[in-house]
C-alpha cells in the first residue's frame, strides 16, 4: 500500500506547484498528476460541472492504483463537497492547510485571499478563516484573468501583461493594511514574484501547493502510508491537451524537463 503513487489533479499547470514540494519534501514518493488543461480554467465554471469533472478525473487516477488523492487546485476544494463522491481512497484539497497556514502567520488579523471567481463566489476561504478565527478581518479579490494568462504561456511570453494585471487586482490590497496574503489558487504561486514584487515585501504570502505538501506529509505519515523505497520516485504527469503548451511553463517552472514523462489523456471517456 504505502508504495502506490499519489494522486495530485487541478484543472492545468497549477497543481505543479504541490507537485514541486512534495518532491521535495519526500523524493522517494511515485506521483501521478493529471491537468485538465483542455478544460482549464475551472475558476469560471460552476459546481455542478467542476463536479462532473472531479469525479472524471478520480476514476482516471484510481485506474493507476492511487494511495491517496490531493485535489490541488482551490476551486475544486472550495467548491466540491468531496465526502459526497462516495469516493474509497481518502481525498483532500488545498483550502484547509493554506487557511491553518495564514492564521499562524498574521499579527494583525487582517487576511486577503486572491481566487478564481469561482472561489470567491464560494465564500469557502473567507468562511474557513472566519471559523478558525473568528475575529479576523478578511477581504477577498478575485483575479478572473490570472489562471487563464498561465495557462496560455505568458508566462513566458509576456510577464508585462501579468504585472498590469496584478496591479489592477492588488492595488485595492495597498490601503487595507492585512498582512497575509492566501493564494487561494495553486496556479498564483507560479507568479508569486509578480505579486511580491506589486505587494512589496511586507506582505506575506501564502503558498497553496507549498501549504498542501506539508499537510500531506503529516497525513501519509500519520496514516503509515509513507512511502518506503528508497529509490527515487517517478512523477508520470497527464493532461487532456496538446502538451507542448503545457510543457512550456511546466519544464521552466519545474526547472526539469519532464516531456518524456508527460502523456495525453481522453478524460471525457472517463466517468
Ligand atoms: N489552479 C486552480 C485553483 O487553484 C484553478 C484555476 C482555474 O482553472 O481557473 O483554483
Amino acid at each position: 500500500m504505502q508504495d502506490k503513487p499519489i494522486g495530485i489533479f487541478d484543472s492545468g499547470l497549477g497543481g505543479l506547484t504541490a507537485v514541486k514540494e512534495i518532491v521535495k519534501m519526500m523524493p522517494n514518493e511515485d506521483i501521478v498528476y493529471f491537468g485538465d488543461t483542455r478544460r482549464a480554467p475551472y475558476g469560471d465554471k460552476n459546481r455542478e460541472i467542476i463536479t462532473k469533472y472531479t469525479i472524471q478525473i478520480l476514476s482516471f487516477l484510481k485506474q493507476h492504483n492511487i494511495k491517496f488523492a490531493l485535489a490541488a487546485c482551490g476551486t475544486i476544494s472550495s467548491v466540491v463537497e468531496f465526502s459526497d463522491l462516495q469516493f474509497d481512497i481518502p481525498i483532500i484539497g488545498v483550502l484547509t492547510s493554506a487557511c491553518t497556514a495564514a492564521l499562524s502567520k498574521t499579527q494583525n488579523k487582517r487576511i486577503g485571499v486572491i481566487a478564481t471567481p469561482a472561489t470567491i463566489k464560494s465564500g469557502a476561504y473567507k468562511n474557513k478563516i472566519l471559523s478558525l478565527m473568528p475575529g479576523a478581518t478578511v477581504y477577498q479579490q478575485a483575479c478572473p484573468m490570472f489562471a487563464p494568462l498561465i495557462e496560455s504561456g505568458f508566462v513566458l511570453s509576456d510577464r508585462n501583461l501579468i504585472l498590469k494585471y496584478a496591479e489592477k487586482y492588488l492595488s485595492p490590497f495597498k490601503n487595507l493594511n492585512i498582512d497575509t496574503l492566501v493564494l487561494g489558487c495553486t496556479h498564483y504561486s507560479i507568479i508569486k514574484d509578480i505579486i511580491q514584487m506589486v505587494l512589496g515585501e511586507k506582505i506575506y504570502l501564502i503558498d497553496s501547493g507549498k501549504e498542501s505538501a506539508k499537510f500531506i506529509f503529516g497525513q501519509l505519515r500519520d496514516r503509515r502510508l509513507l512511502s518506503e523505497k528508497k529509490s527515487p520516485g517517478e512523477c508520470r504527469l497527464f493532461v487532456s491537451n496538446d502538451k507542448h503548451r503545457f510543457l512550456e511553463t511546466a519544464n521552466d517552472f519545474l526547472k526539469k524537463d519532464v516531456s518524456e514523462n508527460t502523456h495525453v489523456v481522453n478524460i471525457d471517456s472517463w466517468s
